[in-house]
């Protein structure tokens, strides 16, 4: 691996989660360079983002290719000419092929927005709602072969309030998404992580050791 820690960004949608990362890399809290940023959203707002702060972007549109193994090819072939070390999905909507594993193994993290491994897949805030869940939160993990299944690096658990909707969660959970990525993709850069089996072991983490409960234990009167 390089000295500096290159990284490729791959994102469908609005991007808040690349601004983070961008925002870290530029503060210092992150000690990588974002070397390129991909996606198969021409109209993809992370384009936009990835422009205004001057860094490589492209857009591979799968529409594009005939089958998903081309479209992983394009994708495979832009990282690998941009020399990434490690390939961070936020907000990538398109399924990572055997092909795209193979060529990064145990270097592509993808941002989950539950408590994984409850409601993997899509629309999983209007999941957890409809589910009646007390708790919710985002998940930072590496990818495997499944979908939302690979090794758990960090997670933020946020409550689900009474008069939520799927915007409101959604909002309340992107929030922490902002803070566990740029640590996950530092704890990375500082070769901190060691995957053993499923479980992901941080060196240096403190542990946390507060449980929650929600709605909170009423106080004897
Ligand atoms: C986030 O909620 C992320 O967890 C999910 O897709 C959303 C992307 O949001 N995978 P943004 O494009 O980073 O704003």
């Amino acid at each position: 691996m390089s000295s500096t820690l290159r990284i490729g960004v791959l994102a469908s949608g609005g991007g808040t989660n690349l601004q983070s990362i961008i925002d870290g890399c530029q503060s210092g809290q992150i000690s990588a360079k974002i070397v390129t940023v991909l996606s198969n959203n021409p109209d993809a707002g992370a384009l936009q983002r990835a422009c205004n702060a001057g860094i490589d972007h492209q857009c591979i549109n799968h529409r594009d290719f005939a089958s998903r193994d081309d479209f992983d090819s394009a994708v495979v072939t832009a990282l690998l000419e941009a020399n990434v070390d490690l390939v961070v999905l936020a907000g990538f909507m398109r399924i990572i092929g055997p092909r795209f594993l193979e060529a990064f193994p145990g270097r592509i993290m993808n941002i989950h927005p539950a408590l994984l491994p409850a409601f993997p897949g899509l629309h999983v805030q209007q999941k957890a709602l409809d589910y009646g869940a007390r708790f919710s939160g985002c998940t930072v993990h590496f990818v495997d072969g499944g979908v939302d299944t690979g090794p758990i690096i960090i997670q933020a658990v946020v409550p689900i309030l009474d008069g939520d909707d799927e915007g409101s969660l959604s909002a309340r959970i992107l929030e922490q998404e902002h803070k566990i990525y740029p640590q996950a993709i530092q704890w990375f850069a500082e070769g901190a992580i060691r995957i053993e089996g499923r479980r992901v072991i941080i060196e240096r983490a403190a542990p946390t050791t507060t449980a929650l409960i929600h709605p909170p234990l009423t106080e004897p009167s």
